[in-house]
């Protein structure tokens, strides 16, 4: 069911490319799969103001939300230029918050998928009481 960890990967690559980060030169993307199989893209941008900057996978999972997607099963995430890359801090939050037992699919050393529900990747997550 659903894309695998590498079509994940390479969609979230593709996506990429869409980008917007003048500054740091490092594009990303990522994609976030609905139950019904549907797809929710998102990229880095960059603001002038460094630290208003929104990571892929944040900006995936807000348009999925926007899309009104209901449940994301699963999250790629990958650079343009295919180094290794895995979610920021910021990035595991939402993702728990919103996905918790969603597979994340995202591109480790020497270009291996590697794949951990966003609950394994951030344990004992901030919740509110
Ligand atoms: N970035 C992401 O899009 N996702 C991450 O998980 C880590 C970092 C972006 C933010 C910034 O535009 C660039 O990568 C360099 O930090």
């Amino acid at each position: 069911m659903g894309l695998t960890p590498d079509r994940l990967v390479a969609r979230a690559r593709s996506a990429a490319s869409r980008a917007h980060a003048p500054y740091s030169g490092i594009r990303v993307g990522a994609v976030a799969e609905d139950a019904a199989g549907d797809l929710h893209i998102g990229v880095n941008v960059e603001s002038s103001s460094y630290g208003l900057t929104i990571c892929a996978e944040r900006a995936a999972l807000a348009r999925a939300v926007a899309d009104a997607a209901g449940d994301v099963v699963a999250l790629g995430v990958a650079r343009a230029d295919g180094v290794p890359i895995s979610p920021c801090g910021a990035c595991r939050q939402l993702l728990v918050d919103l996905a918790p037992q969603a597979r994340v699919a995202f591109v480790a050393t020497h270009g291996a998928t590697r794949v951990r529900t966003a609950a394994d990747l951030l344990p004992d997550p901030f919740v509110l009481p």
